[in-house]
């Protein structure tokens, strides 16, 4: 410890710099002599803590908006375990390039149909464990590059074809722990990629609903779980395996819709079409009729009134719209 005595003078150089050193962690750095970042640093968002690979860590932070300043290096957004109950339109402005978003358990309530407008290329969306209990159409339509979707542990009794859109990419998509009873006829058609489905925890009835999702697992037998999902009703069906129901027991169902809904789709589809077309027609030409009559009628009537003999001469002859009038008084 001699060598810490203050009267000599390499230590004081010596504790000159550490505290040079250390300085920033205890006060902060005037602007001036910031170091410049490199154009395309990160660009973090206060309260969060960001790295240099492009993960903002936005974690458990009682954020109850998603923060300001995210800018296109961020590649990873974590922002589970908040208190985020609903995302506003465009609500991660700025974050293009985000690859990874993690929204577990911020009991989200509700997502505008535009919240994630701008992230054509993420990937990775965790909407996991909120309350969310129903979706916007469009919702996701705008993730095209999205791979991965979980909306587990929600309250989702329904599940529009819609809110998903078409998503080519899309693998794996997590729906165990909601409240669904069936799964829409159209929401596979236009998700050609997807192989993992989660569904456990769900209160499927077993009835004509149930089609499309024993279709696609019939399609799919390796699907995870398949085994492990049971009706949860109608009461004799109870328990029974999803897996268990050939596509000959749902054929009274596609008899069903054959009699009825298609009659009614090939018979009013096509007039109601027509119907509206013809409606438009006769009223288009009907309002042009009139327009004409009510032009040709009134047309001396709605020429400006008579100049002043001092501005009516000659000149007045030759403005546009007096082309059409009666000949000019002599
Ligand atoms: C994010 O930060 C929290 C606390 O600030 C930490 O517990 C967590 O491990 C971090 N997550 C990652 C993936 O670095």
């Amino acid at each position: 410890m001699r060598g810490l005595s203050f009267s000599s003078w390499p230590p004081t150089k010596l504790l000159l710099l550490l505290l040079l050193s250390l300085r920033p962690a205890w006060a902060p750095v005037p602007t001036g002599i910031a170091p410049s970042k490199p154009p395309g640093a990160l660009k973090c968002p206060e309260a969060c803590t960001c790295s240099v690979g492009g993960q903002a860590n936005c974690s458990a932070l009682g954020l109850l908006s998603v923060p300001a300043g995210l800018s296109r290096p961020v590649h990873t957004l974590l922002l589970d375990h908040n208190r985020l109950y609903t995302l506003p339109p465009v609500a991660f402005e700025g974050a293009s390039a985000l690859y990874l978003l993690d929204l577990r358990k911020n009991g989200l309530r509700s997502v505008d149909a535009r919240a994630f407008w701008g992230l054509g290329a993420l990937q990775l969306l965790d909407l996991s464990a909120n309350q969310l209990e129903t979706l916007a159409p469009g919702t996701f339509a705008p993730l095209r590059a999205l791979r991965s979707l979980s909306l587990a542990g929600n309250r989702l009794a329904l599940l529009e074809p819609a809110a998903l859109g078409a998503l080519p990419g899309l693998r794996a998509l997590s729906l165990q722990d909601n409240a669904l009873s069936a799964l829409e006829p159209g929401l596979f058609a236009h998700l050609p990629a997807l192989d993992a489905l989660g569904l456990r925890g769900n209160p499927w009835v077993c009835g004509c609903a149930l089609r499309p999702l024993c279709v696609w697992l019939r399609l799919h037998p390796r699907a995870p779980e398949a085994e492990t999902l049971l009706c949860m009703s109608p009461g004799r069906l109870t328990l029974t395996p999803l897996t268990a129901f050939p596509d000959d027991a749902f054929r009274h169902c596609a008899k069903h819709l054959a009699a009825r809904d298609l009659a009614v789709i090939y018979a009013l589809g096509p007039l109601s079409f027509l119907a509206s077309l013809a409606t438009c027609l006769a009223l288009g030409s009907a309002i042009t009729a009139c327009r004409a009559r009510r032009r040709r009628r009134h047309h001396p009537a709605a020429r400006r009134p008579p100049r002043p003999p001092d501005l009516a001469g000659p000149a007045a002859v030759s403005e546009p719209e007096s082309e059409a009038a009666p000949p000019a008084q002599a």
